[in-house]
């Protein structure tokens, strides 16, 4: 069949060509969109008296009536058309003749595009945002249960310093906050309607731009029809937050492996989100982080690839812009699936504190607060430094720790030392007292959480 844009050709091409060419296997996504902003557009042609006002109640109910029959099923797509709009206008013509013929007045697919692409990504960016916000509870939830179980820190993962599980789970929080932000900032810029910039320069027709823009949820129309129907940085902007939102699950997911390995036993996934090996019965893996972790490097590949693909695009349209959806859309569906496995994850895991304790118990975390004692008592930090240093040598020559050692024993290292160091390098004491805002104490986690639900409400 020839196509809708025979004329100067036969438009009669190769039918490899043709399955090269097409994009509606992926763009038929974009359905919703395509005829909602089809049917601004009719309304707008309507009011300005380009078409009948007749012709424009045609069209919309027409339009109503395809986006009926698409959602349940009666209507299905048809793989021969190149894309999602030329169907459209296919089936609408079908329905009503030459009336149909009408609606592509004073616009075109490069504007059509832009506009569905960015409808479809405010929704589904929308969605995104509320699975992350899912998310942000549930590990909110666990940090609340957890605000005073203590393990250790960790810097170049070697234990560092005491802190709570709740205080660790916060960082995480406060990561995931920014990925709100992040995405409800490009939200901004991608509200922007395009439509109306027709092919590139504008159309002679006396339309209103405002007028479809307002009735389509936009904030304000593209100011350059050249700018309008070629910009993609949206999409550019979603997969940065999206690849930066993966990171950070990544990271979570990386410390959820390590913590339910049989060497940390930090926590224990629950059964639903972790699979078995079909040779070694004993196993437990987490499949479900490691996947995560993985597709990281899709999503980061999505946004490499429309960064490469845009770069050096002479203005306006150009075919390989076609290229822009199937990223995104992985990326975004992606970031969806991850997302809803994620937080249900955190939510049943179960927080093995008796091991983050005895964990605890070794490594010295609380050395610093040694060094810190002796700093009270009128030592200069480096010098205090110096001796808590050699005093864990001596710990770990002999194998104890500091909380066994005597003290005629400390009194060895420095006369500062005397009986109330015990409570000082307490466990408890040493979460306690860093009450520092942001810090690990109770309190400090407390405020911490109280923040994270704060914005979670507004
Ligand atoms: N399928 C095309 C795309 O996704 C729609 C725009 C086509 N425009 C054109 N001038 N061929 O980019």
């Amino acid at each position: 069949m020839a196509k809708l844009w025979a004329g100067r050709t036969a438009g009669v091409t190769d039918p490899v060509a043709d399955d090269f060419n097409s994009s509606i296997r992926f763009d038929c996504k974009m359905y919703r969109q395509d005829i909602e902003g089809s049917m601004a557009h009719a309304a707008m042609l309507g009011a300005k008296g380009i078409i009948s006002q007749q012709d424009a109640a045609t069209l919309i109910d027409a339009l109503q009536g395809i986006l009926d029959d698409l959602n349940s099923g009666a209507l299905e797509f048809d793989m021969a058309c190149e894309d999602i709009h030329m169907f459209v206008e296919q089936v609408l013509t079908e329905r009503v003749g030459d009336v149909g013929k009408k609606l592509h007045t004073a616009r075109s697919r490069n504007d059509q595009v832009a506009l569905d692409l960015r409808m479809y990504l405010r929704s589904e960016t929308q969605e995104v945002i509320a699975l992350v916000q899912e998310l942000l509870a549930a590990i909110t939830a666990q940090a609340e249960a957890h605000k005073a179980s203590i393990l250790p820190g960790y810097t170049h993962l070697q234990r560092a310093q005491p802190i709570t599980f709740g205080h660790h789970l916060m960082a995480y929080a406060m990561m995931l906050l920014r990925d709100v932000d992040r995405l409800q900032d490009a939200l901004k810029r991608l509200n922007v309607s395009p439509i109306g910039c027709c092919a590139l320069a504008g159309t002679t027709y006396d339309t209103d731009r405002w007028m479809e823009a307002k009735q389509l949820g936009f904030d304000s129309v593209a100011r350059n029809s050249l700018d309008g129907v070629s910009d993609r940085d949206f999409c550019v902007e979603l997969l940065s937050g999206y690849a930066i939102l993966m990171m950070h699950l990544s990271r979570l997911s990386e410390e959820l492996i390590l913590w339910s390995s049989w060497e940390f036993q930090f926590v224990s996934l629950s059964d639903a989100y972790t699979t078995g090996s079909s040779i070694m019965p004993q196993k437990k893996n987490p499949d479900m982080a490691e996947l995560v972790r993985g597709k990281t490097g899709r999503v980061y590949g999505d946004l490499m690839a429309l960064l490469t693909t845009l770069k050096g695009l002479p203005l306006a349209y150009n075919k390989d812009m076609q290229e822009d959806k199937e990223a995104i859309f992985d990326a975004v569906e992606t970031v969806k699936m991850c997302l809803q496995v994620f937080a249900p994850m955190i939510a049943t895991m179960t927080v093995r504190t008796d091991n983050m304790k005895k964990a605890a118990q070794t490594g010295f975390i609380n050395a610093t607060d040694l060094a810190d004692y002796l700093v009270k008592k009128g030592l200069p930090f480096r010098s205090a430094y110096k001796i808590s240093g050699q005093i864990v040598a001596k710990c770990i020559a002999e194998g104890k720790v500091l909380e066994t050692l005597t003290l005629d024993e400390y009194k060895t290292f420095s006369d500062l030392f005397d009986e109330d160091l015990y409570p000082e390098i307490d466990l408890n004491t040493c979460v306690e007292k860093r009450s520092s805002e942001g810090g690990t104490s109770v309190q400090s986690v407390e405020a911490q959480i109280a923040y994270v639900k704060a914005c979670l409400k507004s």
